[in-house]
């Protein structure tokens, strides 16, 4: 089956990435908000990035159309129906509450906004669906903990906790405090690392913050020991082909290390990270780097097979979901 349809589960998108143009400019028109851009293809112009921080800036700058529960919801319902076309079963999705709260939009705002979409995604779009709460690392670990504490009166809707946005300056060790609270509450732990940070920052996701998983982490093809790690341990990458070509990570898919971790045993899945903004959803992301890396049909069934292997499912939902 073509990367494309072939069931699958997505474990990294940040649903503020899955903002598109035009759902920009309705929120904006709703909202009363006058926006920096003339139209939807000015928008779609400014979609040129020399690095994260270039991404992060514009990403930052369009979310602030995102007011009411209405909006959040819209959002969240697009990239749901945009999914299930390209053979998503489940996803494990990402929200950065900061970038709300410091716009001055309330948690309840958010997390109704969110969940009156994720609540039905399985009966609408066939998608089951953890949320993911991320902190953003340039907001620092003070910035943090004050929003595990906003978080904590909706920890009934959310499922694990992220660490997202500029990474490099910005070392995971320092959020060691926020994370064990989340893990003492019993929730799932992610975090980027080694996206244009160095392994260094892997290290320090795995050793002191205690993740399950690792978001982007390619940078750990620069260091053998810790490919080592990854594999033995089983725990897996998430990958995202295009974002690491539109940020200038990796200078093209055809160069991209997915076959390197691979080699080396990784559990490797494919991801979309921020759809709207960096060419594709998650099946763009398969036919890329299938068609690049001149994969077969055996190394595409492997991805996603990793992608299940790779969520938070239990093995019973996972069998009522193949
Ligand atoms: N890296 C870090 N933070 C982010 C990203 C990313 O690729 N996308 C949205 N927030
Ligand atoms: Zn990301």
């Amino acid at each position: 089956m073509p990367g494309l349809l072939i069931p699958k589960a997505e474990l990294h998108v940040h649903i503020e990435g899955t903002l598109e143009p035009g759902l920009v400019f309705a929120c904006a028109h709703r909202n009363g908000i006058e926006l920096p851009f003339a139209d939807v293809e000015d928008l779609r112009r400014r979609y040129v990035f020399d690095d994260l921080q270039s991404f992060l800036d514009l990403y930052y700058l369009a979310m602030d159309v995102l007011r009411t529960p209405l909006d959040f919801t819209e959002m969240t319902d697009e990239y749901l129906a945009k999914a299930s076309t390209q053979g998503v079963k489940h996803a494990e999705i990402f929200f950065d509450p900061q970038a709300h709260l410091d716009r001055g939009v309330p948690m309840e705002v958010i997390v109704e906004g969110l969940t009156a979409s994720l609540r039905t995604s399985s009966e609408r779009f066939g998608i089951s669906t953890r949320l993911i709460a991320c902190f953003l690392r340039d907001k620092g670990p003070e910035a943090a903990l004050a929003t595990w504490e906003a978080l904590q009166p909706h920890l009934d809707v959310i499922d694990g906790v992220g660490l997202d946005s500029a990474e490099v300056g910005y070392p995971p060790a320092a959020f060691a405090p926020v994370f064990e609270r989340a893990r003492a509450a019993g929730l799932h732990l992610v975090a980027h690392a080694g996206e244009e940070g160095p392994p260094e920052y892997v290290w320090q996701a795995l050793d002191v913050l205690g993740v399950e998983r690792v978001d982007h982490g390619i940078r750990s093809v620069e260091d053998a020991e810790l490919l080592r790690r990854l594999s033995r341990e089983r725990t897996p990458l998430t990958v995202c082909p295009f974002s690491n070509v539109r940020l200038r990570c990796v200078p093209d898919l055809e160069q991209h290390p997915l076959p390197a971790l691979l080699d080396a045993g990784v559990v490797v899945t494919i991801n979309s990270d921020d759809p709207a903004y960096f060419g594709g959803y998650v099946g763009d992301n398969y036919v890329g780097i299938q068609r690049a890396l001149d994969l077969d049909a055996t190394a595409v069934r492997e991805l996603a097979a990793h992608s299940f292997q790779a969520s938070f499912v239990t093995d019973e939902e996972r069998r009522a979901l193949l």
